[in-house]
């Protein structure tokens, strides 16, 4: 792991110490604060590190008659000169945060890969037989599995990019997390114990790890394309991610039928004698709504 050269200084140090002597160093803040929350600040994700500005902000005990201070971090100009960002209006971490141009052109590159994450995942329809290749025509022809379900997951996530001229920064995500969990069923009440849903369930579930695969792959290639500007989006944290994502599994027709048209497809086109019969199962809107 790279480290910055870490330069630090107090932006308000004049102010907050107004009455007493002036100071200027972070010495002698580490002196009148009995607790700074410095971090350590690791290389942050981006294109330019002349550029980049990390603030982070910390909160001195309420025992100091001290204001809070805001310690500003930055890298090492050529010139040796400290910029602070302007326009900072939030900071809880050291990734920039994306401008929703920045994060529409990402969201628009990502779901174009849709085929490329189809072909990725296509080791996981091992699980249907071997003719693993002649399966994905299944699954990219009937593509709103995916599409449905994505803008689902985007239209719930606010907040997540900054508007023109607001700079923020925010928390790196954790995208091991974000994108590393299976589809897991919670199947409600009603379905839970019927017996068509206990049969065909696990077959649904070797459907939908395909999906999932495909679907945090996309969001791993979100990830790429914003790392690669510089910036990040605000994610959920992992519960609410897990729980976005299976609600966005469901709850649609089109998502429904789509399914079905896969189940139906690799039944009967492509001999997955296993799937027969059962996708009036996985498709119908009754057990998926449930699922
Ligand atoms: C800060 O934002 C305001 C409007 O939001 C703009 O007028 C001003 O020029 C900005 N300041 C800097 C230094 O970018
Ligand atoms: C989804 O499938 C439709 C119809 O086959 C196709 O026109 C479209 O380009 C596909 N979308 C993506 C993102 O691959
Ligand atoms: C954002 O900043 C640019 C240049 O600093 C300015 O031209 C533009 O009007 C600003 N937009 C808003 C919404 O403040």
């Amino acid at each position: 792991m790279r480290f910055l050269t870490v330069l630090f200084f107090c932006a308000s140090s004049a102010l907050l110490f107004a009455e007493e002597e002036p100071h200027t160093t972070v010495e002698t803040i580490y002196e009148t604060v009995t607790r700074t929350i410095v971090r350590e600040v690791t290389d942050p994700i981006q294109s330019d590190a002349a550029t980049v500005v990390i603030v982070e902000s910390s909160t001195v005990p309420a025992t100091t008659t001290v204001a809070p201070i805001t310690v500003v971090y930055g890298t090492a100009e050529p010139g040796g000169v400290m910029v602070a960002g302007s326009n900072i209006t939030e900071i809880t971490g050291p990734l920039r945060m994306c401008s929703c141009d920045e994060a529409s052109v990402c969201r628009k590159e990502s779901a174009n890969e849709l085929n490329t994450c189809f072909e990725s995942c296509n080791a996981n329809t091992k699980d249907f037989g071997d003719n693993t290749e002649s399966y994905l025509e299944c699954f990219t022809k009937n593509n709103a599995t995916i599409i449905e379900a994505e803008e689902c997951v985007s239209s719930g996530m606010k907040n997540y990019c900054t508007v023109e001229n607001d700079t923020k920064f925010i928390k790196n995500n954790d995208w091991k997390a974000l994108t590393g969990f299976d589809y897991a069923s919670d199947a409600k009440k009603e379905i839970k114990d019927n017996y068509l849903w206990k049969t065909y369930e696990p077959k649904y579930a070797k459907l939908q790890n395909f999906f999932y695969c495909t679907r945090h792959c996309i969001h791993n290639k979100m990830n790429q394309c914003t790392k690669a500007k510089g910036c990040g989006v605000r994610m959920p944290n992992h519960e609410e991610f897990v729980s976005t994502m299976r609600s966005c599994t469901k709850k649609n027709n089109k998502i429904a039928q789509a399914t079905m048209a896969t189940c139906q497809c690799l039944a009967w086109q492509k001999g997955v004698t296993d799937l027969r019969g059962s996708c009036v199962y996985m498709g119908n809107n009754y057990y998926v709504d449930k699922a």
